[in-house]
């Protein structure tokens, strides 16, 4: 059946710009993400730039990622930096005590990492070790890669091939220092990021922008205890949450199996989203009302039951039409709060979580959850648009959800974007927009959709999902008017 909604979006004086780094992304090592995904065996018949994979470079080049966070995740907290440069042969093993046990060997490290990130185009946010680490170690990690003059470590990076620094500014201080990262109470968090902060120097040319380690979901405490203790002291403070099927962290759920009623769960844990940021921003306003800390979700996505037959600490699920419409709304609230969330990396970017690209040897694919990124990428350094409207309801049995998210932003030449979810499997919406102090001339636009939720790109059929044209928006005088299909994501731009 057909809904009728009517929208107004507010293009007169737009006062928030979207960061373009809300659409950053995480490489962690974990299971097949750096090793077997961004980085190869020599052997492997692909095109590579040293060891790393440059079909999966090209493809991410291509939707302008901003950022990208490494090496963890709860690996960084392990992760002994020095370990990672020098020649590789030389280089000591570990063991990844977090994801599987395997065996580190450590032959991608803080070089191979600056080289992916100059080959994507992208800024690096660096993980420092604070729960197995130490000050020292922090701070001589940012001598390394920051300072230009003559030291220890500059001259130890230029004997390693590195003449210039690499002036990273993204510092993650530690990494769910609640859990993983050291388990430690906010108070005592608190104290320690001062001590590590303190020491981690801003070079010549380089301020840094220290994040601190936040919450875990819904424990506003946490960051209550941050912004009392360590305000100002910090450029942002991080938020995770992942959107578990079932919301048991026992028996997630399967990411290709599951019916309407799974995903009509799914989608209000996605949702939660919106309470989050909206929680954690108030009580941030409270010390910080110019919104100068920065919430940083820096870890999101969906979170499901390994595929059958692969390593449980490998992490590596499929991504299916459900995981582009969790994707495309997480986006468009974390768009609408601009104000405040600055920065985002959905976890993770090859083989591991919310993947955009799945590989297996040679192959490669893009995941729908890909395309929504290809999609939104329009937002990136926009003005925010505010809009209005009142959504109509999902309903599953007595429960309901609302069925219709939306952001638009304007771009330095002046082109208008919406992206509209609608997340209603069974309804389509016709929806009538007035758009103030919005002048255009034609509307364009392109839509992700498919047949099933359950449906998913796959090595056999790598292009069942992917964005299309859309023709259901006209121009009718002044207004516009969108006919949304059921369980799809439209991106629409006029000029
Ligand atoms: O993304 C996987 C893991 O989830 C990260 O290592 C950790 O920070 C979080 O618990």
């Amino acid at each position: 059946s057909q809904t009728a909604v009517t929208l107004s979006v507010n293009g007169v004086n737009p006062k928030h710009t979207i960061s373009r780094h809300i659409y950053g992304h995480f490489s962690e090592h974990l299971g097949r993400c750096i090793y077997d995904g961004f980085w190869v065996s020599d052997s492997l018949n692909v095109p590579k730039k040293d060891r790393i994979r440059l079909d999966i470079v090209e493809a991410l080049k291509k939707i302008q990622i901003p950022n990208l966070r490494w090496p963890g995740g709860c690996f960084a907290d392990e992760y002994h930096w020095r370990d990672g440069i020098g020649p590789r042969n030389q280089r000591p093993t570990m063991v990844n005590t977090n994801w599987g046990g395997v065996t580190e060997d450590n032959s991608f490290g803080t070089h191979e990492f600056l080289e992916l990130c100059n080959l994507l185009n992208t800024e690096p946010y660096v993980s420092a070790n604070v729960g197995s680490g130490t000050v020292e170690e922090m701070a001589k990690w940012v001598e390394y890669l920051n300072f230009d003059g003559i030291s220890p470590m500059s001259n130890l990076r230029k004997q390693n091939g590195r003449e210039t620094p690499w002036k990273v500014t993204f510092w993650g201080v530690g990494n769910e220092s609640w859990g993983c990262g050291g388990n430690m109470t906010p108070d005592y968090y608190a104290d320690e990021y001062k001590r590590y902060a303190t020491y981690a120097r801003d070079y010549a040319g380089t301020r840094l922008k220290k994040i601190a380690s936040g919450s875990n979901g819904n424990d506003y405490n946490w960051t209550e205890v941050l912004m009392k203790k360590v305000g100002r002291q910090m450029w942002g403070l991080t938020l995770h949450h992942y959107t578990l099927p079932t919301g048991n962290w026992g028996k997630k759920g399967s990411a290709t199996a599951f019916d309407e009623q799974e995903y009509f769960n799914t989608m209000r844990n996605c949702l939660q989203m919106e309470e989050l940021v909206t929680r954690h921003s108030a009580i941030m306003d409270r010390y910080d009302a110019d919104k100068n800390v920065a919430l940083v979700v820096d870890e999101w996505g969906i979170w499901t039951d390994v595929e059958p037959g692969t390593n449980p600490g490998f992490l590596y699920q499929q991504n299916s039409l459900r995981d582009a419409l969790i994707a495309a709304t997480t986006l468009n609230i974390f768009n609408n709060h601009a104000d405040r969330v600055k920065m985002a990396n959905l976890a993770q970017t090859v083989n591991v979580l919310q993947a955009l690209v799945l590989t297996q040897k040679e192959k490669m694919i893009l995941t729908p959850t890909y395309h929504v990124f290809d999609l939104f990428k329009v937002h990136q350094d926009a003005k925010l648009l505010p809009v209005s409207f009142s959504s109509p309801d999902y309903t599953s049995g007595n429960k309901k959800l609302p069925a219709l998210n939306i952001s638009a932003s304007k771009d330095s030449t002046g082109k208008v974007h919406l992206t509209l979810v609608n997340i209603d499997p069974k309804n389509k919406l016709t929806i009538s927009t007035s758009l103030a102090g919005v002048k255009f001339g034609s509307v364009t636009g392109q839509v992700l959709t498919a047949a099933k939720l359950t449906d998913v790109n796959s090595f056999d059929e790598p292009n069942k999902i992917k964005n299309v044209a859309f023709n259901g928006a006209k121009k009718q005088g002044d207004q516009l008017v969108i006919e949304m299909p059921a369980q799809s994501i439209v991106m629409l731009e006029l000029k």
